[in-house]
């Protein structure tokens, strides 16, 4: 049986796995493909570093340059993450004949069209499923499955360590930074936790997602991205008192006539019937809204060794197919178009803000003229007493600008008888 050979960039966790599956799952993936997938070389940053699978020694070397010059390599799997010095690499390896699949989200959202730009003019292929969500096939799908449609909307929560805190959270009315700690006790967060509980890496994945959905560049730096720091256990009781579940989602939604498309990362309310709010703990799950084909949901675990290594190997083994079949290079980037972003503060949802207000006559009123002012139309506003003098008071809002409440927010802050603006977040319909 012919064999094609594979170069790895990088041994960590989705090193480990990818080649756990290759090791494991050889004899099947050979049928499948036609061909054998053989391992020829990995660059490592230590050499002699103890490993979660069995790897031939002979097979590592420190010396990434030699994976990527070496000629008998078909395929560079780069597995290393962040921008450099992956990206350096892969249009090295690009340059020399290869074809790439990644993992790499951040180096996708940011440099993704120039490598794909340069795999296609080189008739290469260029695929990264395992960069949005694990092991969740999305990517593909979209890319394939679902070409035939117009896709008016992309919605996941695609942060595991996000969607963990927060069903935590949820389930037993703990502080975000009690729950964070323990996260990072038992390895479910990292030691820096900042990419995912600010939104950066949902931010990465959503932009990567927009692009394909909606052919266009989305520059990742315009994906507005707001992580779930600020959410209490208040506003998550006062959800689901409501009839909600709060969560981090990432949205990309593109305006009827296909010009302009809002890309975004936030915690919120999400009622209780939709279909992404009873994904919980560690899950990601992604809704694809087409015009055909209505409503898709994909769930399952979007991080981890071998989740992760089942969409690089499902990568390796497309590649090697095409190799055989001489068609590598087939889908390039799809980005024909070229659409604009919609900024964060005209992007009209619903909204939920919590007040804490003197409990007096006319203090209602005053903050629902002030929200008047602001063109907010109030669905609904619901009081409790929080002692003798003061109240909680939750409001939802009608679709409104972010701009248009934020500004009605900062006045009502500054009224004599409101004491603070407790918390605000929009509410995904
Ligand atoms: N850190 C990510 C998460 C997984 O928590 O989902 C890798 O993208």
């Amino acid at each position: 049986m012919r064999e094609i050979k594979v170069g790895v960039l990088g041994l960590g966790v989705v090193g480990s796995g990818t080649l756990r599956i290759l090791q494991e799952n050889a004899d099947d993936i050979a049928h499948r493909v036609g061909a054998r997938l053989v391992v020829k070389k990995i660059a490592v940053q230590h050499l002699h570093k103890e490993r979660a699978v069995m790897v031939d020694p002979a097979l590592l070397t420190d010396n990434p340059q030699e994976v990527i010059d070496d000629p008998e390599i078909e395929i560079l799997a780069e597995l290393i993450g962040g921008v450099e010095p992956a990206h350096d690499y892969v249009l090295r390896a690009i340059e020399r004949g290869k074809n790439i699949v990644t993992a790499n989200k951040e180096m996708m959202a940011k440099a993704g069209h120039d490598l794909m730009e340069a795999a296609g003019d080189a008739r290469r292929d260029f695929f990264f499923e395992g960069s949005v969500a694990g092991g969740i096939p999305i990517i593909g799908p979209l890319k394939e499955s679902l070409a035939a449609n117009k896709v008016r909307e992309v919605m996941g929560i695609v942060n595991g360590t996000t969607n963990y805190i927060l069903t935590k959270m949820s389930q037993e009315g703990a502080a975000f930074d009690d729950v964070l700690r323990e996260a990072q006790a038992h390895g479910y967060a990292e030691a820096d936790p900042s990419s995912d509980v600010d939104g950066w890496d949902a931010q990465y994945k959503i932009a990567i997602l927009a692009s394909i959905a909606f052919n266009s560049r989305v520059p990742v730096e315009e994906v507005s991205a707001q992580g779930i720091r600020a959410v209490t256990p208040r506003d998550i009781e006062v959800a689901r008192e409501l009839g909600y579940r709060i969560k981090l989602v990432a949205v990309a939604q593109q305006d009827p006539n296909g010009e302009a498309m809002q890309v975004r990362v936030h915690p919120a309310f999400l009622p209780v019937h939709h279909p992404l709010a009873s994904v919980d703990g560690v899950f990601n799950a992604v809704l694809v809204r087409g015009d055909a084909v209505g409503d898709v949901m994909f769930y399952g675990r979007g991080a981890g060794s071998l989740p992760t290594g089942s969409a690089v190997v499902g990568d390796l083994i497309a590649t090697a197919r095409n190799i055989l079949r001489g068609s590598t290079g087939r889908i390039g980037c799809t980005c024909f178009e070229k659409k604009r972003m919609q900024p964060i503060d005209s992007v009209e949802t619903k909204f939920y803000a919590r007040i804490h207000a003197a409990d007096r006559p006319k203090v209602l009123a005053s903050i629902a003229g002030v929200f008047g002012d602001f063109n907010v139309s109030i669905e609904s506003v619901v009081q409790k007493a929080m002692n003798e003098d003061d109240a909680e008071i939750v409001w939802v809002t009608h679709r409104v600008r972010e701009a248009d409440l934020l500004g009605a927010l900062d006045v009502i802050s500054h009224l004599p008888a409101v004491r603070s603006v407790d918390n605000w977040m929009r509410v995904e319909e």
